[in-house]
């Protein structure tokens, strides 16, 4: 029995990932050519892009991460409410704030995240997200780079899950139906 067994189907494979994954880089490191942008992440779902996008970017940048954890199991849907659960390690101010997240849904994260950052005086922040899924946005994001966009379905693998598994699946895919029984996870 292999973790491969549970997959439908294969969206993004590793080739395509790290092919695009080199290309934000190079993106990245021409626009940020002689500045010194902290890369900020939110766990855990973006741990993976985080790990191969910073070593193709040739720039002199760090990292900080941050966790949060939506109040009430899936309730970012619904409320937007989001707790800080893993703080920022170091001050942002008069930093360039550059967002690493793996996939932007609902944006109902990220909407909280913005306002949260931009309150500790960064001098810039941009979006880098590695998945764009609009159909199911209900707040705008300006993202500045995005991976790829995708179609509404669940997909887990890169970094993302379904419940805490698959992350470590190094693309992007579908799980079987009978994986979770019933209707698709929201998400
Ligand atoms: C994912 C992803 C984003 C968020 C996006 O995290 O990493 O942080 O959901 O969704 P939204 O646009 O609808 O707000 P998740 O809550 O699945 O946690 P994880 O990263 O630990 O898997």
């Amino acid at each position: 029995m292999s973790l491969h067994d549970d997959v439908e189907e294969i969206l993004l494979d590793s080739e395509t990932v790290a092919n695009r994954v080199s290309e934000l880089a190079a993106e990245l490191t021409a626009d940020y050519a002689g500045r010194d942008p902290v890369l900020v992440s939110v766990l855990k779902g973006a741990l993976v892009f985080l790990a191969d996008l910073m070593r193709a970017m040739d720039l002199p940048s760090s990292i900080d991460l941050m966790e949060v954890s939506s109040y009430g199991g899936t309730a970012t849907e619904s409320s937007g409410l989001v707790r800080i659960m893993k703080d920022l390690s170091a001050s942002i101010a008069d930093e360039d704030v550059l967002i690493v997240e793996d996939i932007i849904d609902t944006g109902l994260t990220l909407n909280y995240l913005l306002r949260y950052l931009w309150e500790r005086n960064p001098a810039s922040i941009r979006i880098c997200c590695l998945l764009d899924k609009p159909a199911r946005r209900l707040a705008e994001i300006p993202i500045d780079y995005i991976g790829f966009t995708i179609p509404d379905r669940f997909v887990i693998g890169y970094g993302l899950d379904y419940d805490e598994r698959y992350r470590n699946l190094p693309y992007i895919g579908v799980l079987k139906p009978s994986v979770y029984g019933g209707a698709p996870p929201e998400g």
